[in-house]
């Protein structure tokens, strides 16, 4: 195994969810930023990225959060919340995400104009479930990046879906377009996580 495969899995291993967190240890919001600018290189449909965080430092509004989330502890303790949000009209954004593409010189004009035509005829037409459903699963591999960067720069995570999104969204006052995902808390362990265990994998694959 190579030294970039041991740390990968390492990484991937060491991740557990955790629920106590170190109240009084802060992150500085750039190195969040960087964190999330390494974790959007995950891959999204028709590279439309549909996601969005609100990050919540802030220890009253912390406080207000984590009563929409049914007084959950690790709001309450970690240093900060990643609110990952999903745009549910991606395709908004196909213009400037494909000009870019091509002013870097990733792509021809022709293609440029022949994948916006594409997405503009598909996108705006799918059921706004479907487009929430892509939005959903976009933010799934982006927190997931998210969650093992973190752990490679020695930080924990816990996802937490049991929140009110309703709540959630008047409170922070999303536009109509964009929809709560999971929050995600953020910080340094105070106490170890609760070991999981997982199906084997003969129950989960099937080979033909
Ligand atoms: C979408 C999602 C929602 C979750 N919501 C919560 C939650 O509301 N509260 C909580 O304590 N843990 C929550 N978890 C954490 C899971 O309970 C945890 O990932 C699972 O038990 C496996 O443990 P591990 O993350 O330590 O491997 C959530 C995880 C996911 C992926």
């Amino acid at each position: 195994m190579t030294n970039i495969e041991q740390n990968i899995f390492n990484i991937i291993n060491e991740r557990h969810s955790i629920r106590e967190f170190d109240g009084n240890y802060k992150i500085h919001k750039d190195e969040i930023e960087e964190m999330i600018q390494i974790a959007a290189t995950a891959p999204s449909s028709s590279n439309l990225q549909p996601w969005r965080f609100l990050i919540i430092q802030d220890e009253n509004v912390k406080k207000e959060l984590q009563g929409i989330a049914y007084n959950q502890a690790p709001i309450g303790s970690c240093s900060a919340v990643i609110s990952v949000i999903g745009d549910t009209k991606m395709y908004k954004n196909v213009e400037k995400i494909y000009h870019s593409n091509f002013e870097a010189g990733h792509i021809d004009e022709v293609n440029t104009q022949r994948l916006i035509d594409s997405v503009m005829h598909s996108y705006p037409s799918f059921a706004s479930e479907a487009r929430a459903n892509i939005a959903s699963f976009d933010a799934g591999l982006i927190s997931m990046q998210f969650m093992l960067i973190a752990k490679a720069k020695g930080y924990d995570t816990v996802t937490i879906g049991g929140f009110n999104k309703q709540e959630f969204a008047e409170r922070f006052e999303l536009e109509d377009r964009y929809m709560p995902i999971v929050l995600i808390a953020l910080g340094k362990a105070a106490a170890p996580a609760f070991k999981t265990t997982r199906l084997p994998v003969e129950e989960i694959v099937d080979f033909i």
